[in-house]
Parts: structure tokens; sequence; C-alpha cells
């Protein structure tokens, strides 16, 4: 602890330990470590909460079916959960059980204070109860399926309970609730999730049964001995209890508290926005800053359920594909505010797309051409050897950096890591253009020469400080093969600065940092194995095997794809990215893989064969072709850009394929109605052509 730095206080959801964690749970850790780790690189005074809420009918009925007692049952569960947070390298600071003496006091502390206030009161409870959430429901709020009773968050049957009850006057608070979340746009976000939780409270605020009596697994009404404290109430106390609250050394909340943000997922927003400011302000304690809900891992097949036996285990996929890959997959992922679709192939395809191809590529290719052109050693650019694309990269490396630091600022992951990457891509490109093997047949050149490399490494440097949060192991990796890994002054967040690589540095390459993993191996497919030995050998046969995959992908899931041991180890790619040595040859270069995207998306664009009937140059320009296209009963005009590779009379009569449904565009004062479909790299160009009897206007798919 520093006096002098600014605190951060985070927490998660404090799991139920009914069972092995799953990815779900995993990426609410993932992301609040990704979080602490930023605000640590960021020079906060960081405090991370995570634990496990073990209290509930629940629990108590968990280790029932297991026959145990529930505290033998939750010291093995608990054991698991410790045991994946190690394993995804989880810097939490504390870790809380709520069986633990000093939750338990501090609990009961609450309530009796609550009680003394007069806020608490005694009474008979008669409603509906969802054990798998916790949760007590009103007629009215329950969903009618079939004559049965459900509950409407997680559609499960509900239980008739008639007990005798304390209850908390949380309708008492609907008005001062209302007006703290009107006033604070903050502390409920995303803003889909504070609308949601505004209309909620605006139906009106029931008072709220905070204990039990049916089964004996809880903290004591201090009170009434007959009586356990509801386990919401017990729970979301978690982030109080930890820091002393209650107790007689009060240093951690006074430093930490209010926290300055909950994470949570969606399904339990409401808790955290109205039960828990609620037992704040009967407490008179400040509200945390902001309760910040995210979406869910979803699969084809709907919601992860133990019942429906597809729970995906994170322990199985991180000794499959790596600690660092696993943690970048969960924050690129899930689009803020969104749900996503966990899937074995979606996990792959980033894998491939931007660790393998993108970062991986460029480092790997850059250190080759820093040793082959100059002697592995990198010179510092001399700003007369700068040109335009130069200043561009830079000015993309500072906006990239803010771009980052903003939205992880606001806790959008999935776009902060999108960032990086528009750098990343941007410089891959920047090879192609700059083409050092060129350059280094050119001796006038070498500047020149000299900062391009120098554009690479520095870029890729800072590419892997903001990877830092993340990827635990990764960037050290980077940093190590730049030349750089002593150099802590040039990995902090000081160190994005554009332009700290020093003079003179050998770099140290080695190997591939992520390496291409061969989706065939999802498929168990025995044609593609032996086709393929295990190793997906070139660019173009991951291209070919992953376009196969996507194919299949409607009918596989994730938990029946049964991968033999070893199998995903020996079809990982070992042998380098094969473009580095394409480009110093000068032979073709592929452009990156975009991110996947689904059928439906695919459905979107409307491919059509067209005949050309008429086709002209436009006038004063080198490129433009103007044509007449016919597509079925219409004809329309299309301007295209590949007047250099055929000649109008070439192009008449031939059936080319359109994207039909493109937004017209105006080019040269000519609307162009679509777009024609062709291919090129390395200065060839060749439209696609239908040669057999198929009639324009029929469909591609
Ligand atoms: O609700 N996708 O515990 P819990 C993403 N003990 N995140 C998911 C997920 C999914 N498919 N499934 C679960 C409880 N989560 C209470 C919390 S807090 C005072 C008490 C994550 O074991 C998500 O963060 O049911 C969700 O809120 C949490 O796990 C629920 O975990
Ligand atoms: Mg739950």
């Amino acid at each position: 602890m520093n006096q002098n730095r600014p605190t951060f206080y985070l927490t998660t959801p404090i799991y139920y330990p009914s069972g092995k964690p799953h990815i779900g749970h995993a990426y609410s850790t993932v992301m609040a470590d990704t979080i602490a780790r930023y605000k640590r690189l960021r020079g906060f005074d960081v405090r991370f909460l995570t634990g496990l809420d073990e209290h509930g009918q629940k629990i108590e009925r968990s280790a029932k079916a297991k026959e145990m007692e529930p505290i033998q049952y939750l010291n093995q569960l608990a054991d698991t959960f410790l045991a994946v947070w190690k394993q995804y390298q989880i810097e939490y600071d504390d870790f809380i059980r709520t069986t633990e003496e000093r939750h338990k006091k501090a609990v009961q502390t609450i309530f009796q204070k609550i009680w003394d206030n007069g806020d608490i009161y005694k009474s008979e409870y008669e409603g509906w109860y969802c054990t798998p959430c916790e949760a007590f429901w009103v007629e009215r709020q329950l969903k009618e399926v079939d004559n049965q009773r459900l509950c409407p968050d997680c559609d499960r049957p509900v239980e008739l309970v008639k007990e005798e009850s304390y209850f908390f006057r949380m309708s008492k608070y609907q008005d001062r609730l209302l007006k703290h979340i009107e006033e604070n746009p903050d502390f409920i976000q995303p803003t889909s999730r504070r609308n949601e939780m505004i209309s909620f409270i605006k139906q009106g605020l029931e008072d709220l049964c905070v204990s039990r009596t049916t089964f004996k697994w809880g903290i004591p009404v201090p009170i009434n001995e007959n009586h356990v404290i509801y386990v919401w109430f017990d729970a979301l106390s978690n982030y109080i209890t930890a820091l002393g609250y209650g107790s007689d050394d009060q240093e951690l909340y006074q430093r930490y508290w209010p926290a300055d943000v909950h994470l949570v997922g969606k399904d339990i927003v409401r808790f955290h926005t109205v039960i828990w400011p609620i037992i704040l302000m009967a407490l008179g304690e400040p509200l945390p800053k902001q309760v910040y809900g995210h979406g869910w891992f979803m699969l084809d097949s709907g919601k992860m359920s133990k019942s429906k036996g597809n729970v995906v285990d994170p322990v199985e996929l991180a000794n499959k594909y790596g600690v660092d890959a696993m943690r970048y997959y969960f924050a690129r992922e899930m689009t803020a505010g969104q749900d996503a679709y966990y899937s074995e192939e979606s996990l792959i395809g980033r894998i491939n797309t931007d660790l393998a191809n993108d970062i991986g590529n460029l480092l790997h290719r850059s250190l080759s051409m820093v040793e082959r052109f100059s002697g592995g050693v990198v010179k510092k650019a001399s700003p007369e050897a700068e040109g335009p694309l130069e200043k561009e990269i830079q000015a993309l490396a500072e906006k990239v950096v803010h771009e980052y630091s903003t939205l992880m600022d606001k806790y959008d992951l999935s776009g902060a890591h999108g960032a990086i990457f528009k750098l990343v891509g941007r410089m891959n490109k920047y090879v192609d253009e700059r083409a050092p093997w060129a350059l280094n047949k050119k001796p006038e050149a070498r500047a020149e020469l000299e900062a391009v490399l120098y554009h690479m490494v520095e870029s890729l440097r800072l590419a892997a400080i903001l990877l830092k949060p993340v990827m635990p192991n990764i960037p050290q990796k980077i940093f190590a093969q730049l030349g750089i890994v002593d150099r802590e002054d040039l990995q902090g967040w000081e160190g994005t600065l554009w332009g700290q690589f020093p003079d003179g540095v050998t770099v140290q390459k080695g190997e591939p940092l992520f390496p291409r993993i061969d989706p065939a191996t999802l498929q168990g497919d025995a044609e593609a194995e032996s086709s393929s030995p295990k190793v997906a050998k070139t660019e173009k046969k991951g291209k070919a095997a992953e376009q196969k995959m996507t194919d299949t992908k409607a009918n596989d899931t994730v938990t029946t794809t049964v991968v033999p041991e070893g199998a995903a180890q020996s079809a990982i790619e070992a042998t380098q990215p094969p473009t580095t040595e394409a480009v110093a040859e000068n032979l073709p270069v592929m452009d990156p893989l975009l991110p996947e995207i689904t059928i439906d998306d695919f459905a979107k664009v409307d491919l059509r064969v067209i005949e050309v009937v008429e086709a002209e140059r436009v006038p004063k320009t080198e490129k433009l072709m103007q044509l007449k296209v016919k597509l079925g009963d219409e004809t329309r005009t299309v301007v295209s850009g590949i007047a250099q590779y055929y000649t109008p009379e070439e192009l008449v009569g031939k059936k080319l394929v359109l994207v039909a449904n493109l937004k017209p565009a105006k080019l040269r004062g000519i609307t162009s109605q679509g777009m024609i479909l062709a291919a090129s790299n390395n200065g060839v160009l060749e439209a696609l052509t239908v040669t057999k009897d198929i009639p324009a206007g029929s469909r591609v798919k």
C-alpha cells in the first residue's frame, strides 16, 4: 500500500461452489484480473477481491446429493476453484469464503444494525422461491408454462414457501434508489442494463424476506437462532466484510470503500443494483461507484447448464490452447453489453487470426528481416529517412494507445483489444507496402530500410505493453525476442510513447509465439489428417481447412467434439509462418484472415451471375471500365477497376460474378450498381468467371 497512489477496488461475484467452475465463471474472473493488471500498470493502488458464496439451500442440497457434510464438500470445491484461478494466473488480493468467521461475524453485525434502526421487522412470508437463483418471487412475476410456475430468470420450477420471516424495508428506499440511479449515469453500466433496472424499480419494490427457517445451512439471525440469514443478504455483504467492515480493524475499509466497480454477469445485476445499495443506505454507508453487468457466453445449443451436460471446462481449454490465448479470447470475444457465442471453432479462429497470423507473424517476419537485412541489429530511425507512411504509423500508434486506455477505463475489453490489433494489422500491410526486401536491393535506400525495420520492432514493443494486462506470459517473450527483456523502463505504461526503442539492440529470434492450430483436429477428420499429416504446412492449406470447418460448423457442438489426447498438440503447427520467406523472396503475400462471421452474415451478400453486354474504358482514367451487364431481365451499369487487365472486347459476352445488393456508389460521375468480384495478388488480376451454361441472374452461394 502506497499512501500517495489513487486506489482502485474491484470485485467479481462470489461464485456458488455447487460444481466445478465453468467458462462463465472464468470469464468474469479473467475480465476482473485483466482490469486489475491494467490499473496496476497505470499506477493505481489496486485491491481485487474474489471468492465463494457458500451458504444457502442450493449448496446444502448439492452437498446432500454427494452424501457429504456441507463444509467437507465446500472445502473440496474451494480447492478446485483456487486451482483454476492459479492456472489462469489470477492475481487477486483477497479470496473470501462466506463460511469464514470474519465474514459470519460481520454479517451478523450488519443484520443487527439494520434491525436496531428499525428497517428489519418480523412477519409471515408466503410466496415462491427459486433455489437455483436463491430468489423470492411474487405470483405476478412468475412465468407459467403448461400449468407449471417457473422462475422468470432461469425458467426452472419455483417452490411455494410459507414461513415466519424477517423482512427488510426495501420499499422505503425505492425513491431514493431511483433518484441515485437517475443522477449517476455511471452507477449501472452498460446503459442497456441501466434502463432495464430503472423500469424494474418503477414497477414497485416489495419488502424483502431476509431470513429462512426451513433449512439450516446459513448464518444464524443474531436475534433469533431459529432463522438463518437469506443467502443474498449474506453474500452481497462480502464486498465490505472482506475489507474488515464490522471488525476492529477498519484500515482497509477506510482505504478502499466505496468500490470502483463490482463486475457481475447480467443475471445478477438486479441483486447488485437494488438489494445491495439499499443495504448500504440502511447502514448509512456510501454506495459502490459502479455495477458493470457483462453478457453471457452462450452455446449454439443455448444456455450452459449442468442439467444439459454442456458445461465447458476452462481447465481443459487452457491445457490445450494455453492461458494467454484463452484470456485473450475471453477479452476479445464478448462485445460490451452483449452475449457471445462460445465454440471451439471461434476460439481456434481467434488464435489463428489475431495471434498466429497477425501478431505472431509480424514478430516473426520483423525479426527475420532484421536478421537478414541488418545483421540482427536494430538501428534507430533517422528522421530524414521517415516518409508519410512512417508518420502515419506513429500517429496510429499514438491513437491506438489512447483508444486502448479510454476503452479499458470503460471496461470495454473487446473494444480495447480490437484497438491493439488495428495497429498490428496496419503494420503487416505496412511491411508489404514498404517491401524491405526491395529496399535491401538498393544500397542508396539503406537509411530508409533501417527506418522501416525500426517501425516494425517499435510497434511490436508497444503492442506487447498493451497486451500485458490480458496476457501474463507472451509480452515477456516478445520483449525477450526484441532483445529488451532487461529494460523494464521500456515495458511499462510510460513506455507506450513512440520512439523509445534503443539504438543498436540485437534481436533474439525465438519460437513462434502462437503456433497455428489446424482446425481439422476438431473434426477428427481422418481424410484431413492423412492429407495434411497433422501439421498445416502452408497458409493455403490452413485456410482451406478453416473453410471446411465453417461448412460443418452448424452440426458441431463443442462438448461432443472429442480430441484424442496429444492430438491437439501434434496438430499445432510447429513450422514457421510461411509468409516470411515468401516476403523476402518477393513472392505473393496473403492478407491476414478476417474475423469469423456467421452463415447469416454471409447470407446478407447477394452474389449473382451477370453477363457483360457492353464495355468501355472510363475516359481519363487508367483503371476504370464501365460495363453494361445483364442480370435476369434487368440491365445495370457497373464501374469496375479492371481496365488494366482486360480489353473491352475480351469482356463482352463473359459471365462474371456481381455483388448485386451493394449500395450504389458514384465513380467519376457514373453510378455503379454493384461490384464485380476479382482475385488479385502481386500484379495479377482475374475477374471470377462462370464458364458453364448458368444463366445471368442465378445466385452464387
Ligand atoms: O450468482 N457467461 O453465483 P454463480 C458469462 N453466488 N458469465 C457467466 C456465465 C456465462 N454463461 N455463467 C455464469 C451467483 N457466469 C452468486 C453471486 S455475488 C454477491 C453472489 C458468471 O456461481 C457471471 O458473472 O451462479 C454470473 O454473474 C456469475 O458467474 C454467477 O455465478
Ligand atoms: Mg447462477
